[in-house]
């Protein structure tokens, strides 16, 4: 898909669903993110922060909930995305929230502490898109500032598609909307612009427990797989370990 169709992806799903499903239908993999953003944002302390690629924006209010002292700011190319973020977040009478549409490729106005985005940035369908993007919120970070990239790989998608592959199960591909990050490539292109912090794959063990082991489950009882199974409950509790899963954290200083 190119840019607009994917684009159109989006402002379709969220004109027609706004439910804590619109933007992912794996809830519990967005606990985890909730879970490490908090930790890391709590860690790095910023006065502002700014979520690109919110969605409907309830991780975002669920921080500023969180977080009252600190200012956030949540940016989505999706007009409908907007909207349902604004209408999330008016329910939950924050003050320190606003959204705004806005695409990431054509930058950001201000600047912010710190920025993270969470599986926004593999939307993008090509490398070049991406390094305009990641240039994009290096200038829109203050001095020091830390940009957490929460985003999909492609060798831990290889990684799990493997161990599915020992267990009989078939290959899961890629969504055709999205274009995942090569590791090494990434790391020489942020060389000189960011210090690693801190890496971490965030999804390996919740993805053998998920996309494996209960895969396996549901192959040989013939069940539907569900994403609020307690498979899905459980493993979103286990601690980070291993490089099976496709979704890591990266924290990135900005140099
Ligand atoms: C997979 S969803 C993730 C949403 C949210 N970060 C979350 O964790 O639920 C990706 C989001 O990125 C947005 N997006 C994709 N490309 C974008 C761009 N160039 N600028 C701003 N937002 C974009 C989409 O509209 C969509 O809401």
């Amino acid at each position: 898909m190119n840019f607009e169709e994917i684009k159109k992806y989006w402002e379709d799903r969220a004109a027609g669903d706004s439910s804590a499903q619109s933007t992912t239908q794996d809830f519990y993999l967005r606990e985890i993110e909730y879970n490490v953003l908090l930790e890391k944002i709590q860690k790095y302390s910023p006065d502002s922060v700014a979520d690109v690629g919110c969605g409907d924006g309830r991780t975002t209010a669920r921080l500023a909930g969180k977080l009252p002292n600190v200012l956030f700011s949540g940016f989505d190319y999706s007009l409908f995305m907007v909207e349902n973020a604004r209408h999330n977040s008016l329910t939950e009478e924050l003050s320190n929230i606003q959204f705004d549409q806005l695409d990431i490729c054509a930058g950001l106005k201000e600047t912010f502490d710190l920025i993270y985005t969470t599986r926004c940035l593999i939307n993008l369908p090509s490398w070049d898109l991406q390094k305009i993007a990641i240039d994009n919120i290096h200038g829109a970070l203050s001095i020091g500032g830390v940009y957490l990239m929460v985003e999909n790989f492609i060798e831990g998608q290889k990684n799990f598609n493997q161990v599915r592959k020992n267990y009989g199960l078939s290959e899961i591909p890629i969504r055709e909307h999205n274009f995942f990050f090569q590791r090494d490539r990434l790391f020489d292109y942020i060389d000189g612009r960011f210090k690693i912090d801190e890496e971490v794959n965030i999804s390996s063990t919740y993805y053998l427990m998920s996309r494996v082991i209960y895969s396996k489950i549901c192959a040989e009882t013939g069940q539907q797989p569900d994403y609020f199974d307690d498979h899905h409950r459980f493993a979103a509790g286990l601690p980070f370990a291993g490089e099976f899963g496709p979704v890591r954290l990266i924290c990135l200083k900005k140099l």
